[in-house]
């Protein structure tokens, strides 16, 4: 089935587009755009829905989402729905309410989301909320900008009905004051200290739609921000070929601007798992220390194919697809 379907769309698109440099859907194409439209005709049947998220705690977090897929909703509402569980979480001390603080115990936030049509919202710097993607989210659909930060985000949070608490626990308090005591008020970067929730999701319709929710680095320099809240870095969706986001030491994801990297490769026609990998290669290349720090990223395309990939050994991944939820262990970059 899946091949006579192959080759109808093959032969119509190869009759009529190649002759008129024209879609089978009427739209006129651009070269670049005919030979994406290729790559992605070429494929195998759609497998959705589906979403993926970082770390053995997606678990959790793709069951919330899958109950909105499974019921025909909107990739969007999964994602956002999905990490707010996790967001929520006070034994989890990389994301919202229970995050490890900063090193003068202030416990700020980043987030950002993308829809299905290219739509974008951020927040950074944000304290006091404990759901900073749906603020994130509230920015991308009620403001003409992508980001706001600091005080402006709670402000702005506020403002829309979000609730203003205390972040920071006891378990998180405790840890900072012993970091404190042992680490002379320096951050370290070191291969464990970055547990971000990046979740992409592909729905009944054919939509993507990502988000990505951190507390960030622990003991990080008071008013660090980095990838979770920037779009093209921690997060980047484009409906018409994938999505991807990361973890682990953001300042490295930034600098090779790597979800929107990885996104571009699969757009480039490779594989999701292929993607991911040419992110971290670039990072290796670019970044002389990638030995001591970890970075992952995971990927999904249209077709609701995954993949991811890490710098170092340990970095899991949540897949709910099928109907079955299961966390996988990622191929790895540092073998020796
Ligand atoms: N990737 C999360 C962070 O570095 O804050």
């Amino acid at each position: 089935m899946a091949t006579r379907r192959k080759f109808i769309i093959e032969t119509i698109a190869a009759t009529t587009a190649a002759a008129a440099s024209i879609h089978p859907s009427g739209r006129k194409l651009s070269k670049g755009l005919m030979s994406f439209e290729k790559t992605f005709n070429d494929s195998k049947t759609v497998n959705k829905p589906v979403v993926i998220s970082t770390w053995d705690f997606g678990i959790k977090a793709n069951v919330k989402a899958w109950e909105v897929l499974s019921s025909n909703g909107r990739a969007l509402d999964a994602v956002e729905k999905g990490v707010s569980v996790i967001e929520a979480d006070p034994s989890i001390t990389t994301v919202g309410y229970g995050g490890f603080p900063d090193r003068d115990g202030f416990v700020t936030l980043d987030a950002s989301i993308m829809d299905e049509y290219g739509n974008a919202g951020a927040v950074a710097f944000l304290q006091h909320i404990m759901h900073p993607a749906s603020v994130a989210r509230m920015v991308m659909e009620k403001t003409p900008h992508v980001m706001i930060v600091g005080d402006g985000a709670l402000q702005f949070a506020l403002a829309n009905g979000f609730k203003k608490m205390n972040l920071l626990t006891k378990t998180a308090k405790d840890a900072w004051k012993k970091w404190l005591k042992e680490n002379h008020y320096e951050p370290v970067i070191d291969r464990n200290n970055h547990d971000t929730i990046g979740m992409l999701a592909l729905d009944n319709n054919g939509n993507l739609s990502g988000t990505c929710t951190t507390s960030g680095l622990a003991f990080k320099y008071h008013g660090r921000v980095a990838d979770s809240a920037i779009i093209g870095a921690g997060l980047f969706v484009d409906n018409e070929v994938g999505a991807a986001t990361s973890t682990g030491l953001g300042e490295s994801v930034i600098k090779i601007s790597g979800s929107h990297l990885v996104v571009e490769k699969m757009r480039e026609g490779k594989s999701p798992k292929e993607a991911c990998e040419i992110a971290i290669k670039r990072i290796a290349e670019k970044q002389k220390d990638y030995r001591t720090f970890q970075v992952a990223f995971i990927a999904i395309n249209k077709q609701g194919e995954v993949g991811a990939y890490a710098i170092q050994k340990g970095f899991q991944y949540a897949l709910y697809q099928n109907g079955e939820n299961k966390l996988f262990d990622s191929d790895y970059l540092v073998k020796t």
